[in-house]
C-alpha cells in the first residue's frame, strides 16, 4: 500500500494524476474482483505443462552439476544425490527400518555416512558400501563396512553373502540395495540380477542415475540404467516401480524406486 501511495504521489508531483489514478484503480479492481491469474496457473501456459516445467528443472539443476549435485554435502562429505532423493532414502528408511543397506558406489562416502546416519536414529541397521576405487577422505563410522573391488566381482559377492549370513539369526533380515556405481546398461543389468536376491520382500532395489540417455538428461549417454531396469523388469516380475517415490516430481532416479513384491 505504501508503494501505491508513493507511486500516486509521485505521478501528481510530476502533473500526471491521472496516470497514477488509473494505476491506482487498475491495482485495487484487481485485486478486489482477483483478476490477477493464481500464480500456478501462470506457469502452466500451453507451453508450460507441469511435464515440461520439471524436465526444465531437472535440466538445469543437472547441467549445473558444479553448483548442485556435486557441491551437495551431508556432515561436510560430498553426497552425490538430490537432497529431494534422500529424504525419498529417509522415507523408505523409516518404513522398512532396514538390517542392511548395500551399496555400490561409494565415491566421497557421504551417502554411506547419511545412510549410517540415518541407522543411528533407528537406532539398527548396518551398511556395506563397494568401490572399484577407494578415496583415502571416506567417513569412518561403525555401521559402515567398505569392500574395495567391482561389485560384480564374485569375491565382493561372496563376501557380502557371507555378511548377510553371519547377520541372519532366526529371523530373516530386511535389507535395501542401492545401485550407484557403474551407469552402463550392461553393468547394472548384470547388479541387478546378482543382487535382487539380496533385497528382501516389501523393501527397495534402487537404480540411481535412471535419468541419463535422455530421461530427460543426457541424451546421447548410450544405454544406462533406465534400460537396465526395463530389460530386467520385461523378463522379471519380482519388482515393481514404486511411484510414490516420485512424489516429489524431480528424481534422479525416475522408474528407479523398485519395490519387492515377490
Ligand atoms: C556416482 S559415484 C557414487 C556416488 C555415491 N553413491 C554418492 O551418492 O555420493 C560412482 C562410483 O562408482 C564407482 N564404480 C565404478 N565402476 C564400479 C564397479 N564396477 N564396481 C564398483 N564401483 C564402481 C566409481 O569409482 C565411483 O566412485
Amino acid at each position: 500500500m505504501r508503494e501505491i501511495r508513493f507511486h500516486l504521489i509521485e505521478r501528481i508531483k510530476t502533473k500526471t494524476f491521472l496516470q497514477g489514478l488509473k494505476f491506482y484503480a487498475g491495482y485495487g479492481l484487481r485485486n478486489i474482483f482477483q483478476i490477477r491469474k493464481n500464480h500456478n496457473e501462470e506457469l502452466l501456459t500451453e507451453e508450460m505443462t507441469e511435464e515440461k516445467i520439471v524436465e526444465n528443472f531437472h535440466k538445469l539443476y543437472y547441467e549445473n552439476g558444479e553448483r548442485t549435485m556435486y557441491n551437495t554435502y551431508w556432515m561436510g562429505k560430498r553426497v552425490v544425490k538430490s537432497p529431494l532423493d534422500l529424504w525419498i532414502y529417509q522415507e523408505i528408511f523409516f518404513k522398512i527400518k532396514p538390517d542392511l543397506i548395500i551399496e555400490t558406489g561409494t565415491r566421497h562416502g557421504g551417502s554411506a555416512l547419511f545412510f549410517a546416519n540415518m541407522c543411528d536414529l533407528l537406532d539398527k541397521g548396518k551398511i556395506i558400501s563397494v568401490d572399484i576405487h577407494r578415496d583415502d577422505e571416506i567417513p569412518e563410522h561403525d555401521r559402515i563396512t567398505y569392500m574395495t573391488g567391482s561389485s560384480v566381482d564374485p569375491k565382493i559377492i561372496q563376501n557380502i553373502k557371507k555378511i548377510i549370513e553371519e547377520m541372519t539369526k532366526e529371523e530373516s533380515l530386511s535389507v535395501i540395495v542401492i545401485l550407484d556405481s557403474d551407469h552402463t546398461k550392461k553393468h547394472v543389468l548384470n547388479e541387478m540380477e546378482l543382487y535382487s536376491d539380496l533385497v528382501s520382500k516389501g523393501s527397495y532395489l534402487i537404480v540411481e542415475d535412471t535419468n541419463v540417455n535422455g530421461y530427460p538428461v543426457e541424451p546421447n549417454y548410450g544405454d544406462g540404467p533406465m534400460e537396465a531396469v526395463n530389460d530386467y523388469l520385461s523378463n522379471n516380475d519380482d519388482f515393481e516401480v514404486d511411484n510414490d517415490m516420485e512424489k516429489f516430481f524431480f528424481t534422479m532416479n525416475p522408474h528407479g524406486f523398485l519395490k519387492k513384491t515377490s
